[in-house]
């Protein structure tokens, strides 16, 4: 892959759009405007269903396949687009790529061009290196989509939206609000994604708190966003709280990362911590979780705990996205 590909950039989030400025492929938060936000938001409400109810079907992607392409692990992501897809009405391939030709040597775009010729639609991918999203998104076809599914340290744009929604859902509203990041955002996708979103939404403040060693790269990051080590600081009166996972896959060498109790006394969140938030926070984790380490096992099962909307509203936000690009696709037959 072309070196000048492997990062998001500027026309990673150009490339997203047709011609008329319609969504196509999601590829980064970064290059949608507020009011685009709002709307995927506004129509992922409309899938998302009480504990219980029947689920919301419908026919928009009736005759159109999706391609499920998971480079890496996922319980959530994978089994909501799956979800997703089939409640929309469409044709579901979940690759086993383990067992694919990529095994033998395939190159990535002969994969992905050997399944066009399948009439797949909609690829779903997730991948360890960055910017494979957007390298396959510049060599489909035109009537083709690209979905990142969680893209190596760099990018998680659904997960974005799924927690933008369920803060919405629970607090009325995203401006105004303090949100405290807390854990490995050096290595965390969800922590870029999310934080690209609260700041174009025009969030109150945004504090991202972890150890030397997981400290983010402030270029990758809003740049009003407070980066403390302190989680007491990064805590106080925050309305929203969300705890990550230390994600040892991207780690080389666990050196100045402290231990797990330690680790836990100084950056888990904690029922204890929670008392220096405002009265009302909640708690959030993208998932998967390590109980006893980056969050009290019972916090993430407390009345605070969004953890569980989380999850059910990343069906209807991958709903939500699977409609609006197909859409886009339909519009540019006309
Ligand atoms: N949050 C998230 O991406 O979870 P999975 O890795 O299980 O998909």
């Amino acid at each position: 892959m072309p070196e000048s590909e492997k990062n998001n950039t500027v026309d990673d989030a150009q490339l997203q759009f047709t011609p008329s400025g319609q969504l196509k492929h999601l590829l980064t938060i970064r290059g949608l405007a507020r009011e685009q936000i709002v709307e995927l938001l506004d129509r992922s409400q409309e899938f998302v269903i009480a504990e219980g109810e029947a689920v919301v079907r419908s026919t928009a992607l009736r005759g159109r396949t999706v391609a499920n392409l998971f480079f890496e692990p996922s319980t959530r992501t994978r089994a909501s687009f799956d979800l997703s897809a089939k409640r929309l009405g469409a044709d579901v391939l979940n690759l086993d790529v383990n067992t694919s030709s990529r095994k033998k040597g395939e190159s990535i775009l002969d994969m992905i061009y050997t399944l066009q010729a399948m009439q797949v639609d909609v690829f779903v991918v997730r991948d360890a290196e960055a910017g494979v999203p957007a390298h396959i998104a510049r060599h489909v076809s035109n009537f083709v989509s690209v979905l990142n599914a969680g893209e190596s340290h760099v990018s998680h744009p659904t997960q974005a939206l799924l927690d933008l929604l369920t803060i919405r859902q629970r607090k009325g509203k995203i401006e105004n609000l303090h949100v405290a990041i807390v854990g490995d955002i050096a290595h965390s996708r969800v922590a870029r994604s999310v934080s690209e979103a609260l700041a174009t939404m025009g969030v109150g403040s945004l504090r991202l708190v972890s150890p030397k060693a997981l400290a983010p790269d402030i270029h990758a990051f809003p740049e009003d966003a407070i980066v403390t080590e302190d989680l007491d600081e990064g805590i106080a009166g925050a309305d929203v709280v969300m705890a990550l996972r230390i994600q040892r896959e991207r780690i080389g060498s666990l050196d100045g990362v402290p231990g797990v109790d330690e680790y836990f006394s100084a950056y888990g969140v904690s029922h204890k911590r929670m008392q220096l938030a405002a009265p009302d926070a909640i708690v959030m984790h993208p998932g998967p979780m390590n109980r006893g380490i980056e969050i009290e096992s019972s916090l993430a099962d407390s009345p605070c705990s969004v953890i569980r909307d989380q999850v059910r509203n990343g069906v209807a936000v991958r709903m939500a996205v699977l409609s609006t690009v197909v859409k886009s696709l339909e519009d540019l037959h006309k």
